[in-house]
């Protein structure tokens, strides 16, 4: 059987970020069957209509490459004022162009969250839902990947929360299945 590649998109830029760090320990944790990659959403440009056109930003070009080549994405999201962070949003809306048509049409996407807080974004994953259905993808349809007071549950730049570990990979599991049926078809 073909490998799985998915992408794997942090909804922070910071360089010890929380979400970054979760994906980073992911992606040494799946078997070798399905890889990991994950997508930076540094360098975008903020979206701007007067951006497109048959040359997009080298920047986005990038991305919405990888978001085509990947078999499936992995969302790992902060909360940030009860939604997701504006880097990420604006990264789908680029990835969401043209209208109906995209990157992201019928893309099998997993929606993670986490915060330090006792709901571990779960408001952020349900603003993602909105955008990812407007975009016409596919979300895995599961109990949330919410990991909630994480900065006591990430060291040197894994997550090190067993149950959450093992809570996610599952997810992905189910996330690879749905791709592999639909492949089948
Ligand atoms: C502007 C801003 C708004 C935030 N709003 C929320 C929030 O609504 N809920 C929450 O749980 N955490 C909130 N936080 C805390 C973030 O969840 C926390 O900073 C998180 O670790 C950021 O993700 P990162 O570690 O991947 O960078 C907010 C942080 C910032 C900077």
């Amino acid at each position: 059987m073909r490998q799985l590649k998915l992408a794997g998109i942090s909804g922070s830029l910071r360089k010890n970020s929380n979400n970054t760090a979760i994906l980073r320990t992911l992606k040494e944790r799946l078997p070798a069957d399905i890889e990991l990659s994950l997508v930076p959403l540094d360098g975008l440009p903020l979206y701007s209509g007067d951006l497109e056109g048959p040359e997009l930003p080298a920047a986005v070009a990038e991305f919405k490459a990888a978001v085509e080549a990947a078999d499936g994405l992995v969302v790992c999201s902060p909360e940030y004022n009860a939604g997701t962070s504006g880097v990420l949003k604006n990264a789908l809306d680029w990835a969401s162009r043209p209208a109906n048509a995209s990157s992201l049409k019928g893309k099998h996407v997993l929606i993670m969250s986490s915060s330090p807080g006792f709901m571990g974004g779960v408001r952020a994953q349900a603003q993602l839902r909105e955008t990812f259905a407007s975009t016409l993808s596919r979300v895995v349809i599961r109990p949330p990947v919410v990991i909630a007071g994480v900065n006591d549950k990430i060291k040197e730049g894994r997550l090190v929360d067993e149950p959450n570990i093992q809570f996610a990979l599952d997810a992905i599991a189910a996330l690879a299945s749905e791709i592999q049926v639909d492949r089948a078809c």
